[in-house]
């Protein structure tokens, strides 16, 4: 999509607060690898997610510095928790440090863990699922995702496109993962799917009714 049509859409999506833009600019600035996080159009589909089926309890695979978890963090009720799992301890201080400044804040909880790990030990169903983590597990934690999805809820696998990769005939170890939590996924008869064209690629999916 061209540069101005994708911001004629941000300024007419729901748009997150002045901290959020002031975190994803000092991750640009300061943080390896800040092409990870999420965009904004991502960012305002993931809101109205929450909006659209009244999500009180999310999970995150992937916290990173934190963006995707507060733009998320602020559109859910004062009740409202999400969870949010990563490895990297330097990324998680660095997010906690922001949300600390942030009035929505305290219902994030992030695990210091390898995703598999931290899901073992997790309590209870969640209303929404993203799954912006390591993309060799990502067949896992699509499955897990499923079994931990409450009536209402949906789950969002980020990266579904991998750059386009995904219509690669001889792909890579990543590609491959993603390619099969795609098939796994969509492949799930009591579900319902669509894989959106925004950035690179967000895969939904919800339970039929
Ligand atoms: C794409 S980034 C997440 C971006 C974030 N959702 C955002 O948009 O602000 C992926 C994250 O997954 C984390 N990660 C990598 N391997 C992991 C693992 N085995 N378990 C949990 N997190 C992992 C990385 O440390 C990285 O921060």
């Amino acid at each position: 999509m061209a540069k101005s049509l994708e911001e004629y859409c941000v300024a007419n999506s729901i748009r997150p607060s002045a901290l959020t833009f002031e975190l994803a600019d000092y991750t640009r600035k300061a943080i390896p690898g800040s092409n990870m996080l999420i965009g904004e159009l991502e960012a305002s589909l993931l809101s109205f997610l929450i909006h659209t089926i009244g999500a009180k309890r999310v999970l995150e695979l992937g916290t990173f510095t934190g963006y995707s978890a507060l733009c998320m963090a602020e559109q859910l009720p004062a009740d409202g928790e999400l969870i949010t799992i990563d490895v990297n301890p330097g990324t998680t201080e660095l997010a906690q440090s922001y949300w600390d400044k942030s009035p929505h804040g305290k219902k994030i909880h992030a695990r210091l863990d390898g995703g598999e790990q931290a899901l073992a030990a997790l309590k209870g169903d969640f209303d929404l699922i993203f799954v912006d983590a390591d993309k060799v597990n990502y067949p896992m934690y699509v499955t897990w995702a499923r079994d931990h999805l409450s009536d209402r809820g949906v789950i969002v696998v980020d990266n579904t496109l991998w750059s386009g990769k995904v219509l690669s005939e001889n792909p890579d170890q990543h590609t491959a993962k993603i390619m099969e939590a795609t098939r796994i996924a969509t492949g799930w008869d009591d579900f319902v799917a669509t894989l959106l064209p925004v950035r690179d690629g967000m895969l939904l999916l919800k339970r039929k009714r």
